[in-house]
């Protein structure tokens, strides 16, 4: 897939997932297969500010991976510069949010609340188009409106591609739904009709296993498809997505071997990559998602829960992942 002028080999991507998507979880994902990451959402005001914890993180992804960094805010100057932050940090595209629900970024007037400001929302396209390298592609994600009587994404979708937008995300739920319900496919299949064929479309809500993404891809034409929650504990996901894409047999859900190798590995990249402040925390979560529908998961996530001391939380993690039969 080709956004602008940067190859996209596998379309498939990571979402972006606030609290979720930090360098060792987009590792795990890059190293299973995901076609591209982008970074969770980071506030233009906080970065440019210089607050260290939306700073820290712009993290480029490892090995010189293509990457992207998400940003929002509504100021076209202030996202201008924040853009240039992450294009600095070696990004290479710059993909703008204009999706999220939270009550506190739409009662900034970010995020989603922009699907009611088309005009403002192509200022922040076009300003942040002006600085950015010709050759790093400024795309957007977006809601499908924001309530069901204002399903405007597809012209709103126009509006952005003709303020110089590259591509569009659409997650093909409503601001109002938030996260219930299910993503509507009809409004982005309307969206890939709006927009000319040389701007790709990524469809994104609720695929969690290959018949999601086939029914996605049959569904509304989009060019790439984009996974969120079902990556979870799952980076196995994108190994069989590329094996689809590639035309070959499905490898499958894990072993219990390739499970525990995955959490040894996502738990190494924590200790490498995270704050030590946040070792526990982030140890915890990847505990949560690897023991997701495994024997005893539930008895040993309670217990991980209740332990805050770092050595005992990973020998008791290496101890139910190494038991698991
Ligand atoms: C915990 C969490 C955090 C999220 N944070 C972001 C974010 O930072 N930026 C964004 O554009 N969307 C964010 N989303 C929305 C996802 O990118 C995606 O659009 C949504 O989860 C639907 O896709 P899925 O059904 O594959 O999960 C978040 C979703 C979740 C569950």
């Amino acid at each position: 897939m080709q956004i602008a002028s940067l190859g996209v080999p596998v379309p498939v991507f990571l979402a972006p997932m606030a609290a979720v998507t930090d360098l060792p979880f987009r590792t795990v994902c890059e190293e299973h297969g995901a076609g591209f990451t982008i970074t969770e959402f980071l506030s233009a005001d906080g970065l440019t500010s210089g607050a260290e914890a939306m700073v820290s993180k712009l993290e480029a992804s490892l090995d010189g991976r293509a990457f992207g960094v998400q940003i929002f805010g509504r100021d076209s100057h202030t996202m201008a510069r924040a853009a240039m932050m992450g294009v600095e940090r070696g990004a290479s595209l710059i993909d703008i949010n204009m999706g999220c629900p939270a009550k506190k970024v739409v009662q900034g007037w970010c995020g989603s609340a922009l699907m009611k400001e088309p005009a403002l929302a192509q200022d922040i396209v076009r300003g942040v188009r002006a600085v950015v390298p010709a050759h790093i592609p400024v795309t957007v994600k977006h809601r499908a409106g924001w309530d069901e009587r204002h399903l405007n994404a597809p012209e709103f979708a126009s509006a952005l591609v003709e303020a110089g937008a590259a591509m569009i995300t659409v997650h093909g739920r409503t601001r109002a739904q938030g996260f219930s319900g299910q993503a509507d496919l009809e409004v982005i299949r309307r969206v890939r009709q709006a927009l000319p064929s040389t701007i790709p479309v990524v469809g994104n809500g609720d695929v969690v296993d290959l018949d999601g993404y086939r029914r996605m891809r049959d569904v509304t034409g989009c060019d790439g498809v984009m996974i969120g929650r079902g990556a979870l504990g799952n980076p196995w996901f994108f190994r069989s997505l590329r094996a689809l894409l590639g035309g070959e047999r499905d490898p499958g859900a894990p072993s219990l071997e390739e499970r525990r190798q995955a959490f040894r590995r996502h738990v190494t990249l924590i200790g490498n990559l995270a704050q030590p402040k946040r070792h526990v925390t982030e140890v915890r979560k990847a505990c949560a998602w690897y023991s997701r529908n495994q024997a005893n998961g539930a008895a040993f996530r309670n217990a991980v829960f209740k332990t805050k001391d770092l050595p005992v939380l990973l020998e008791a993690a290496h101890t139910y992942f190494d038991g698991l039969r």
